[in-house]
């Protein structure tokens, strides 16, 4: 078994050790609405805006629509942090968020409720292993999903999130390049499928989305034969073939919208739900299974690292000294380019 197959084992405990301890962490609700007022507050007083990804719970989803931030995917993320004036970005999510954030905003000060949230996916694509492949492949373009280090992006051609995966790879192809993928193998393989171009993939993945079984969808999908199957590219390859679309978490909730269906399954993490039924009143959604044979949960489809963006650190956000986001500027100058071409890029699509 390879180190990194190892770690991942380790950090699924971790996933299966957080869902059991869930309900410890849940708050009153007269806590909740005192500590939302008190975030509402410092983010007045602080010049601060409150970006929040749609994994985030509830009550922080929630806090960033009222306060004028926003919920969103990875890449809205990151638009919406460059162009907002406030001098404070307070991000609520995974710690490649709020370095993405830092990159593209070198002189913005940017702070999370908790630095400790990373993802799978960044630890399983240590830069200096990343950077050796790399040089060992240098006749293709290097394209690194937004889940990576500072260090990891610097080295890159291109950065990429899950709703621009395909375009960007599709562009390349175009121009006749090959493609270096890292770190999620399922996104790399998934967008190699659909742009039938030369990809090379690293072999990180998700251990949220890794869990969907096709096994388990199909049954579902048997269950609730008029719904529509929408699923986020970081799954594995069988569950991607079941779906009606595939997309980031913001293109999973325009699906939803825009499609006749009355029920939708949905293989993404769990928190989602919150947001996108918000949008869709009428509609029912279905978390797809990830329940195996003597799995002790149905759907255990919730990402341990984005969990901890709790109301109780993010009311202390602008109070602590160990929550800034920095990023060695020299990286950052570096970096700075295969993200901004992102988003350069998605202005022009
Ligand atoms: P999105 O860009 O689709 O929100 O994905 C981010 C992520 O971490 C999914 O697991
Ligand atoms: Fe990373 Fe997966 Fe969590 Fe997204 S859901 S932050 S890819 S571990």
């Amino acid at each position: 078994m390879s180190i990194a197959h190892e770690h991942l084992l380790e950090i699924r405990d971790l996933v299966k050790d957080h869902l059991a301890h869930k309900d410890e962490h849940e708050l009153s609700s007269e806590r909740q609405a005192f500590l939302k007022d008190r975030i509402r507050d410092s983010l007045q007083r602080e010049n601060g805006v409150l970006i929040a990804h749609y994994y985030t719970q509830d009550a922080v989803q929630d806090l960033a629509e009222e306060t004028g931030g926003i919920v969103s995917d990875s890449l809205e993320m990151a638009r919406f942090g460059n162009e907002h004036p406030a001098q404070t970005l307070v991000v609520a999510g995974v710690k490649f968020m709020g370095e993405t954030a830092k990159i593209l905003n070198p002189e913005k000060r940017v702070l999370m409720p908790t630095l400790e949230a990373t993802c799978s996916l960044d630890i399983g694509c240590p830069a200096d292993e990343f950077a050796a492949y790399c040089d060992e492949h240098p006749d293709r373009k290097v394209v690194v999903y937004a889940n990576t280090s500072a260090a990891v992006k610097a080295r890159s051609d291109w950065v990429v999130t899950s709703s621009i995966a395909k375009d960007v790879v599709a562009h390349l192809h175009a121009q006749g390049e090959k493609v270096l993928f890292a770190p999620d193998r399922h996104l790399g393989h998934y967008v190699q499928s659909v742009t039938g171009a030369d990809v090379l993939v690293w072999d990180g993945a998700c251990v949220v989305h890794e869990e969907f079984k096709a096994d388990g969808l199909r049954h579902a999908m048997e269950e609730h034969p008029g719904a529509a199957v929408l699923v986020h590219p970081e799954s594995p390859a069988a569950v991607i073939e079941l779906a009606d679309r595939v997309g980031s978490t913001s293109q999973i909730i325009q699906a939803a919208r825009e499609m006749p269906n009355r029920e939708f399954i949905v293989a993404t993490d769990q928190g989602i739900f919150h947001t996108m039924q918000k949008q869709v009143p009428d509609k029912e959604l279905i978390i797809a299974p990830t329940a195996g044979h003597g799995a002790t949960c149905y759907s255990c489809a919730n990402c341990p690292w984005m969990a901890m963006n709790e109301l109780e650190s993010l009311a202390t956000v602008f109070e602590r000294d160990d929550n800034e986001v920095f990023v060695d500027p020299e990286l950052g100058r570096r970096a700075m380019v295969p993200l901004q071409r992102m988003l350069d890029f998605k202005k022009n699509l």
